[in-house]
């Protein structure tokens, strides 16, 4: 008889940076309040790292903590999956560059995942599938974002709802009862619009024209996706529960991407799930894309907030918009 093998995070790591721009610095530089964005967010600070960081500096650093807790080395891995959207270059991937900066020199396959805000949830389902599979025994996932090169700080409809920072984990094979039951993800691509990256890209190749009429900077329907977020958000968390069997009394703690707090408590209260079952930081991160769930988990990790046996039910949006779930016994 075979054993079935699962994925088990076996460590966590983050990279949260010392810059911290609060929401009364943004009222120095913007028509906003601290009132508005407390109110409309949840949010009270975000952090924005030093112009000499970059972002495979920050991944290197969270799956670097989160080696240490694994007490395995660079060399032990299979596999670096990096979810980002703000890679250090187009050209390579940024996971080239953290297998790189960690010293790893075994030619394990490194690559970058683009899902925006999902990445993460992306990325540990690719590397739960080469686990699954035995193509793999040990991946490293990285969430990582460096978003205040890639906002624009004119624009308060969306600079003051992201930061900066990564987070990170070690994944390995594992045959007991415990580690990632079930990962769903899933895209719309007739929302591509709803928030994107203008130009940089080959529908819009960077010109004079476009840094002149800031075409690099994110841009977003903040409503809409709003409205898509609560929706698909509580539908990916119900499908989980499902296809395992369970239901929300089951959840030990949701771990879900930190956007907006107004988003999270209509999740919590389709799926029927009390706030104070989610790991929130939101209040000093900000949306930090698809850095925030392994952020969060680390918190909730070095906090003591998990126990073995835990189910953690992760949920995570962003643009493409790309959504998905992963549903955990820890
Ligand atoms: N300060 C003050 N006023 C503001 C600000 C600001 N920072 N930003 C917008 N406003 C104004 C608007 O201009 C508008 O004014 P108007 O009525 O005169 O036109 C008014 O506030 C209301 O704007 P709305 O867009 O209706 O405000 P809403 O309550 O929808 O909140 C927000 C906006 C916070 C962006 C919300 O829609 C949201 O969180 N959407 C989700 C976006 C998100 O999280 N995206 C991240 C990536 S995807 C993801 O992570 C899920």
């Amino acid at each position: 008889m075979t054993t079935e093998v699962r994925s088990r995070i076996v460590g966590t790591g983050s990279y949260k940076g010392e810059g911290v721009l609060t929401n009364h610095d943004l009222e120095q530089m913007l028509d906003t309040t601290d009132d508005w964005i407390t109110e409309r967010t949840g949010i009270k600070e975000r952090r924005v790292v030093s112009k000499k960081i970059v972002t495979s500096d920050m991944a290197a650093h969270a799956l670097g903590q989160a080696l240490d807790m694994a007490g395995l080395e660079p060399n032990d891995l299979d596999m670096i999956i990096c979810g980002t959207v703000t890679p250090d270059r187009p050209l390579p991937a940024t996971a080239a560059y953290v297998q790189k900066k960690l010293g790893a020199s075994n030619h394990c396959a490194s690559f970058d995942v683009a899902a925006a805000c999902a990445g993460f949830i992306y990325g540990m389902s690719i590397a739960d599938v080469f686990i699954r599979t035995q193509k793999a025994k040990r991946v490293g996932v990285i969430g990582v974002e460096l978003l205040s090169r890639v906002l624009d700080y004119t624009d308060r409809n969306t600079c003051v709802l992201f930061g900066d920072g990564a987070g990170a984990a070690v994944l390995v094979a594992d045959e007991s009862d415990r580690g990632i039951l079930s990962t769903h993800t899933y895209t719309d691509g007739s929302l591509t619009e709803l928030l994107i990256i203008p130009a940089g890209g080959s529908v819009m190749p960077t010109t004079p024209n476009t840094a002149a009429e800031r075409l690099h900077y994110v841009r977003m329907e903040g409503r809409e996706v709003f409205r898509y977020a609560v929706r698909y958000l509580s539908e990916a968390a119900r499908t989980a529960l499902k296809a395992n069997n369970m239901t929300n009394d089951d959840v030990s703690l949701v771990v879900a991407h930190q956007a907006n707090i107004r988003i999270l408590d209509g999740v919590a209260k389709r799926v029927d799930i009390p706030l104070d079952r989610f790991v929130l930081n939101i209040e000093r991160f900000g949306n930090t894309s698809s850095a925030s769930i392994p952020l969060a988990l680390d918190e909730a990790v070095r906090g003591n907030l998990v126990k073995s046996d835990d189910i953690l039910l992760m949920i995570a949006l962003g643009g493409g918009i790309s959504w998905g779930s992963a549903l955990i016994k820890w």
